[in-house]
């Protein structure tokens, strides 16, 4: 598959690896491509470019940028390189302001969520929500002793989200299809829950396991 990853941070460059290393074709995107440099030498592999070139180069969309930013991404992408595509939004709606009492603070409210706001506005776009609930270290074939952590989606497009599934498996996820793009509304406060052991504790090497019997 070739892989458009839109981002410079953490999550798009370990994301970008993982493609990589899975047999993917991986194409990296920054409004400054040069910050991507680093991950160019270390993934000769990879290529790089703008967010515009990421996403005209992905059969699937990959969006790792800073919530806020998220809209101004994909405008920058090109609605035109975003149609009909798998978009995994990885993204939260964090806000600028500090956590109080290790709890993040969203820009969004309970009964909204950043997912569908994406949606309506990119609406050829198939979004499916994923990796926004775990940091970044463990997205990428993650190692508890043998157990399968749970990778919550949701999306409105049943074909998308089985794609984003057999790329979970792939990773070493199982996924956990919770709907549609209203669910983001659960999902993406479940980065809330996961960062609170670590501004608590500074703890931040687990990962969520739905049971199920
Ligand atoms: N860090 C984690 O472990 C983790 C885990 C799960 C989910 N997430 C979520 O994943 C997303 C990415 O997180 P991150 O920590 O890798 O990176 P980040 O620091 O949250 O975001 C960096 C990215 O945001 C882009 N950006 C910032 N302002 C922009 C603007 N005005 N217009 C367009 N793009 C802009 C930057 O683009 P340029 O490259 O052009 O500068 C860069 O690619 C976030 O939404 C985060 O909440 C993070």
């Amino acid at each position: 598959m070739r892989v458009g990853v839109l981002g410079s941070g953490g999550v798009a460059t370990t994301l970008a690896s993982g493609f990589l290393k899975h047999g993917h074709e991986v194409l990296l995107g920054s409004r400054t491509p040069e910050k991507l440099r680093d991950w160019a030498s270390a993934n000769p592999e990879g290529k790089i470019g703008n967010f515009a070139d990421a996403a005209a180069f992905g059969q699937v969309i990959v969006l790792a940028v800073k919530g806020s930013a998220a809209w101004e991404a994909l405008r920058r992408a090109g609605e035109e390189n975003l149609g009909g595509k798998v978009v995994i939004d990885s993204c939260n709606p964090i806000a600028d302001a500090p956590p109080a009492n290790g709890v993040l603070r969203f820009f969004t409210s309970i009964n909204e969520s950043l997912m569908e706001q994406l949606q309506m506005q990119f609406g050829d776009a198939r979004l499916v929500k994923a990796f926004n609930s775990v940091g970044s270290a463990f997205m990428v074939d993650p190692d508890f002793e043998g157990v399968r952590p749970t990778m919550f989606i949701c999306g409105n497009d049943a074909d998308a989200k089985k794609t984003v599934t057999s790329i979970l498996d792939e990773f070493g996820w199982e996924a956990a299809d919770m709907g549609s793009a209203e669910s983001a509304r659960a999902i993406e406060p479940l980065c809330m829950l996961w960062c609170l052991p670590g501004f608590l504790r500074n703890e931040w090497t687990h990962a969520f396991k739905l049971l199920k019997k």
